[in-house]
This record gives C-alpha cells, sequence and structure tokens, in this order.
C-alpha cells in the first residue's frame, strides 16, 4: 500500500515532475517506421507532451512541438520540405532542431526568424520502430537490443493505446503468477462459457517466484509444478529492462507513457527460423485490439487479456488502496529500483540501461528461458502465444498478419526440411545466464 503522494510520484510523467525528469533520459518508440510511408507526419503524446512527428523530403526525421509557434495551428497538418516542415496557416518553415528558417508572409529583410524557435527532441529509427528522446544533452545512444538488430528474422509490430497509466502495464510484469490464473484458469471459463473448452498450459501452479536485479533491470524466475530449479524458466528467467520494456520469448512489450493516463503498448515479434532470411522491405504494424467490435472488453486471447486488466484497475491504479502479498515481492522491488533512479536522475548521477558507449551498444543480449512461457526465438509457437490456444490469429488481426503468419510457418516448415535432410541450422547465440543470487535476490516459496 502506499500513500498518496507516493502513487503521485511512481505515476506522473509530466515534465518537471520527478518520473517525468527520469523518464526523459530514454528513448521510447513513437511509431512504426511504415506509418510515415503512408504519411510522412503524425501527432504523437509522449511524457504528456503533444508533438509532431515527421519526415521532411530529403528524409530526416523531425519531432517538433505540435503548435506553431506563430498562431498556435497545428504542425500535424504541416507539409514535409526539402529540409524540415512547413506550417500550413502562413508557410513558416521550422527545421529539425526547432529553428524557423524562413517567414514567408514577413517583409523580405526581416530577421525575425531568427528569433523564432520551436520545441523540438531527437527521433531514430531502429528495427522498424521511430524512437524519440526528450531529454537533455548530451543525448545518450538509442539501445541496440537484440530483437531490434538480429539479422535472418521477420519481424512485426502490434500496438494498441490503452486507457491507463504505463506503471499498471510494468507492474504485471514482475508478477509472475497472475500467468497461472488470467491466462490458464480465467482462459478455461472464458473459453467454457463459449462452448469451446480449450484447455492450456498456463495454469500450472507456482512453487516458487524469484527476482534478481541486474545490470538491464529484474530477472524473473519461477518453478511451475512438475519442473523443478534446474528448469530455464528459474535458472535462465526472463528480463524487465529497465525502465519500460519486458523481454518474452521472442517479444518485447514496450509501455510508453503517452501521459498519466493512457499507454502506448508496442507488441514487437521477431521469428528466427534458423535459414537464411532476406532483410524485410518494411515492418509491418496492426492494431492489437482491446475492444470488439459493441465496445465490450475481449478477454479469450493472452495479450487482450493483460491490457484489461490493466485498463480495469483505473486510469491511475489507486495504490492507496492496495494489499500487496508476499508474491507481490517483484513489484515491491521494481517500485524500489524506480525510486532509487528517480533520485540518481535529481543527482544527475549516471542511471541504469543509459548508453553512451557504442562498443558497449552493438547487440545488447538479453537473458532469455529458451522452454519457458512464451517460448523460444526458434520456436513458432509464439503465433499460439500471441492467439492463445487455437485462436486464429488473423481472425484477430487480420489479412496483414495472416500473410505472415503463412509467411513464418513456410520459413520453419522450411527449416524443418533442411533438419530433416541433416543441414545445420543458423547458429544462434546462447543467451547469457545471470546466477540466482546475483545482487538483490527475492524469492517466494509458494508450494512445498
Ligand atoms: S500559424 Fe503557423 S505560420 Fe502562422
Ligand atoms: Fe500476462
Amino acid at each position: 500500500m502506499l500513500r498518496k503522494e507516493q502513487n503521485d510520484k511512481l505515476t506522473q510523467v509530466g515534465p518537471g515532475t520527478p518520473m517525468g525528469d527520469l523518464l526523459r533520459n530514454y528513448w521510447f518508440p513513437i511509431a512504426a517506421s511504415v506509418e510515415l510511408d503512408e504519411n510522412p507526419v503524425k501527432k504523437v503524446r509522449l511524457l504528456g507532451e503533444d508533438l509532431v512527428l515527421y519526415k521532411d523530403r530529403s528524409g530526416n526525421l523531425g519531432l517538433i512541438d505540435e503548435p506553431c509557434p506563430h498562431r498556435r495551428v497545428s504542425m500535424e497538418y504541416g507539409i514535409p520540405e526539402e529540409v524540415g516542415l512547413r506550417c500550413p496557416y502562413h508557410g513558416w518553415l521550422f527545421n529539425h532542431e526547432g529553428q524557423c528558417i524562413e517567414q514567408p508572409a514577413e517583409p523580405w529583410n526581416s530577421t525575425f526568424k531568427d528569433r523564432v524557435r520551436t520545441k523540438a527532441y531527437q527521433a531514430q529509427e531502429l528495427g522498424g520502430l521511430v524512437f524519440a528522446y526528450m531529454g537533455a544533452q548530451p543525448v545518450p545512444l538509442l539501445p541496440r537490443y537484440d530483437l531490434f538488430v538480429w539479422d535472418n528474422v521477420i519481424r512485426h509490430i502490434g500496438v494498441t493505446v490503452l486507457n491507463c497509466n504505463w506503471l499498471q502495464c510494468m507492474e504485471n510484469s514482475l508478477d509472475p503468477t497472475h500467468v497461472e490464473w488470467l491466462h490458464g484458469h480465467y482462459l478455461d471459463y472464458v473459453w467454457s462459457r463459449k462452448g469451446r473448452p480449450m484447455p492450456n498450459n498456463f495454469g500450472n501452479s507456482h512453487k516458487k517466484i524469484g527476482f534478481d536485479r541486474y545490470e538491464h533491470g529484474i530477472i524473473k524466475r519461477r518453478v511451475r509444478a512438475g519442473t523443478t530449479e534446474e528448469h530455464d524458466m528459474w535458472k535462465v528467467g526472463h528480463p524487465v529492462v529497465f525502465p519500460a520494456m519486458l523481454r518474452v520469448g521472442p517479444t518485447f512489450q514496450i509501455r510508453v507513457p503517452i501521459d498519466d493516463e493512457h499507454t502506448y503498448h508496442v507488441h514487437y515479434v521477431v521469428y528466427r527460423p534458423g535459414i537464411p532470411v532476406p532483410p524485410q522491405e518494411s515492418v509491418p504494424v496492426y492494431e492489437v485490439p482491446l475492444y470488439d467490435e459493441h465496445g465490450k472488453i475481449i478477454s479469450d486471447y493472452v495479450l487482450a487479456q493483460d491490457f484489461f486488466v490493466w485498463v480495469t484497475q483505473g486510469a491511475i491504479a489507486d495504490r492507496s488502496q492496495e494489499h500487496l502479498g508476499q508474491s507481490d515481492v517483484g513489484i515491491i522491488m521494481y517500485r524500489e529500483l524506480l525510486l532509487e533512479q528517480m533520485d540518481k536522475a535529481a543527482r544527475g548521477e549516471p542511471l541504469m540501461e543509459v548508453y553512451r558507449d557504442a562498443a558497449q551498444n552493438q547487440c545488447i543480449t538479453l537473458p532469455q528461458e529458451r522452454d519457458g512461457v512464451a517460448s523460444s526465438a526458434q520456436n513458432p509457437q509464439v503465433a499460439v502465444y500471441i492467439g492463445a490456444q487455437g485462436v486464429q490469429t488473423e481472425e484477430i488481426f487480420g489479412e496483414a498478419f495472416k500473410h505472415l503468419d503463412q509467411r513464418m510457418w513456410a520459413l520453419h516448415k522450411e527449416a524443418g526440411e533442411r533438419q530433416a535432410r541433416g543441414e545445420s541450422l543458423l547458429p544462434v547465440d546462447e543467451p547469457p545466464i545471470v546466477p540466482v543470487g546475483y545482487q538483490d535476490h527475492k524469492a517466494v516459496t509458494i508450494l512445498p
């Protein structure tokens, strides 16, 4: 249970708030690159600020304040020029640093434009996503996490805007036992009511859960019924990457704080069949729905189940009314880590997961159990994970996904055939193992 001031400190992300100041040290995805191919200007909102992302005709990305500094028209309707974005109202042109470089209606010899700037932030592309950085100089490197930079893969991106604070999504990732209930027993109940009982393996009991703080965040471990501490789910586990990303199987879930009451959820999926795959021309994006056509919450596949529990906790969960048990130890560890890093940010000290050395940022390989909740990147069962056991993924995500899904299965089939002929698959890097008890280890034994 937290006091109201503590809850505010952990959940408010606007400029000048402690959490807002901390989060402004990190890059966040704000769009799929392919969106700018279709329309080179996109309105975005990040950390409580309304902005406009654009790609100019030279291919440069810009991220500037939404209102034009002249008379406050939205730059969302601006014209991308050879360099910069031009306001639709009187044609003022701004470069990606926010400097006004043309004012066509002002006298030819006016120097007024030299004294007009608009707010401007950094934007960069990686792995089919556009990322934004809204913090102070010097700008840190955009972290090159493994799934963003692997070769011989196909990727796709599912996005959802959720009506809730980002911390609710993150705390769920420090909460292993919900898998057993929400995605196990509750999923059974939902499908039984539809008259299509669908046995799944998510409902296995948790015997023990554990958490280790480590260099990139927190490792989450579990021992489930029928397994021991020798199993990958305990020995290797999978990480929450500080501050706002979960790695699980071949997926990232990135929880981007739009503002205090909204989150842009990015579900980034990578298939690695183990055979050469030509580079993708572009990485497709689709919406992962939370509501059906009647506006009712969807509860019959895994990702939407997570969404609905976050959203139904309220726009900002009232943690002054919660009752944490022993099994919530991971949530407490994560809150303490956030508070510690907020204090460091306030003192101007180095922060977790801020990269400034390119040599350390070639490919950041994250620990990942091979045999776990969402299976490995070699395993096409990820489609089942997203679709929750037997639900046809294209039923949920539509034709674009169906095409990708078929391509992914074809690649895995080809990989299987090559193996059957005695050919070896492309080598994969061994995920690093962070020893249990590495740093600030906490564990809870639930069953004898
Ligand atoms: S309002 Fe933008 S140029 Fe006038
Ligand atoms: Fe979940």
